[in-house]
């Protein structure tokens, strides 16, 4: 079973700017730039008709490419850390986008997604960092803010199922258009 998601990719030049982040957290496993995307939709694990349907009924997304900028560094899970992340400018063209695909993913009969849109591009995962280490990370690497770049398409990828991390397989690419 493919486990799904669909995504926006980070151009080469914004990528290479993340990976000067790479380095200097203990119990970190940095993400491989190649590997650095923003997820819009997790799918999860879906049999093979699902994962038809997914990818026919993104096809019929008609919206219009759109800029986005990084802005900030911050870790997820609290005193837990787990992840370091960079954080997307949440923009009206990309909360859109987004919304479509929860509402499309619904209309197949996909469960809604519980959890609230947190748009971000993950830079490492963390194992056995303390809150006290991330704190210190974040403060020597801020201020982070990426140039601005454009979306042109967005993409479904598959990852190893039930395992999740990359590599990433290009399942399609939809462009958007204006
Ligand atoms: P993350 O980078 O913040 O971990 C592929 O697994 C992508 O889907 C990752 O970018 C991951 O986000 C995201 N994702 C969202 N919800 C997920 C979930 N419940 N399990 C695994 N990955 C999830």
């Amino acid at each position: 079973m493919p486990r799904l998601f669909t995504a926006l990719e980070i151009p080469p030049e914004i990528a290479q700017s993340l990976a000067m982040l790479r380095g200097g957290l203990p119990g970190a496993r940095w993400v491989e730039p190649e590997n650095y995307h923003l997820t819009l939709r997790f799918i999860g694990d879906v049999d093979g008709a699902v994962a038809h349907d997914v990818a026919s009924i993104l096809a019929g997304v008609a919206r219009a490419p759109f800029d986005m900028r990084l802005d900030g560094l911050s870790s997820f899970g609290g005193r837990k850390p787990r992840a370091v992340v960079a954080s997307v400018v949440q923009t009206p063209a990309l909360y859109e986008l987004q919304s479509e695909h929860e509402r499309l993913m619904q209309r197949i009969g996909l469960a809604p997604e519980g959890r609230k849109y947190t748009p971000h591009v993950t830079l490492a995962r963390l194992r056995d960092s303390s809150s006290r280490q991330v704190a210190d990370y974040l403060a020597a690497r801020q201020p982070y803010r990426s140039m601005p770049f454009r979306a042109s398409r967005f993409v479904l990828f598959s990852s190893r199922a039930s395992v999740g991390g990359g590599p990433y397989v290009l399942e399609a690419a939809y462009a958007l258009r204006s």
